[in-house]
């Protein structure tokens, strides 16, 4: 099977005073067709540098990817935006107030890969893949008018996540997408992705500092620190069984199975 992403050697330099810090340093993994691969870490430890570069909003300082068996190695942003790859790979970010356009109703939003990305039947199409999207995403058709501002948390993230499955992608990025919720809305979400997986069989990268979360949803599971990949592997299995001291920290640090593996 050839994975949806492979990323190899990726580095990411940053300038700063006085020279350049790696923010993601030498990190390398596939991501296969339906699996979902969870990327935890700590604040800093690269992962949305790392989402960035894989849905090309950045360019990388050194490395080669793959995207659904294409080399998008050398295509800079601009020119994978306008590829026709480009409607298969959707991102969901960390903070969903920050990346809607506060001048766009939720159906403007969710409508707007339609309008730029898709072909001219789905742009006929637009508002039934607007209400169909947002159905699936657990938005109640009647906020579609409403702007940003207007919505919760919730149903902002909810928006996000119906943007980025309207053109069903082959690859959703979530960077933190429920970080701002509280601990029932984030299930809720988290179901969401779950039944989108199952419906639609789309492929997840899911990036979050919250390890309990990950555990809930990942198929796989990526362990970054200071922008190396520590640990990689099996979910389930780093989670009974992390190798790496770091990892054994992460997991030790969450209350309930911090007390099961000292108990
Ligand atoms: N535009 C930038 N310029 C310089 N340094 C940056 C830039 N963006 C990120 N960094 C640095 O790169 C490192 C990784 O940042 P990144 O945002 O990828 O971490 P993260 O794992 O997503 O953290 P968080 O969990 O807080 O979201 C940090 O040390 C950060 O300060
Ligand atoms: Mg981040």
């Amino acid at each position: 099977m050839t994975p949806i992403l492979s990323m190899r050697s990726i580095i990411k330099y940053y300038p700063v005073a006085g020279g350049q810090v790696a923010a993601v340093n030498d990190v390398s993994f596939d991501v296969m067709p339906g699996e979902i691969l969870g990327i935890v870490g700590e604040s800093g430890s690269g992962k949305t540098t790392l989402s960035r570069i894989a849905a090309r909003l950045i360019d990388h300082s050194d490395g080669r990817i793959w995207f659904d068996g294409h080399d998008i190695t050398h295509q800079t942003g601009r020119r994978f935006a306008r590829s026709p790859l480009r409607r298969q790979l959707q991102m969901v970010f960390q903070d969903p107030l920050a990346s809607l356009n506060p001048r766009f109703r939720a159906a403007e939003a969710i409508g707007d890969p339609v309008r730029r990305l898709g072909t001219d039947d789905e742009r006929r199409n637009r508002t039934a893949l607007v209400t169909q999207a947002a159905v699936h995403a657990g938005l109640p058709e009647r906020l579609l008018s409403s702007y940003p501002h207007q919505l919760s948390g919730g149903q902002r993230a909810r928006v996000d996540i119906a943007r980025a499955i309207v053109l069903k992608p082959k690859l959703i990025l979530l960077d933190e997408p429920t970080s701002a919720l509280d601990a029932s809305l984030q299930a809720h979400v988290i179901r969401t992705l779950l039944d989108l997986r199952r419906d639609l069989g789309c492929t997840f990268i899911f990036v979050s500092h919250d390890l309990n979360l990950v555990r809930l949803i990942s198929d796989r599971l990526l362990v970054m620190h200071q922008g190396k990949v520590v640990e990689q592997g099996i979910a389930q299995e780093v989670f009974e069984n992390p190798q790496a001291d770091y990892t054994r920290k992460l997991i030790a640090a969450i209350p309930q199975l911090g007390r099961s593996l000292t108990a």
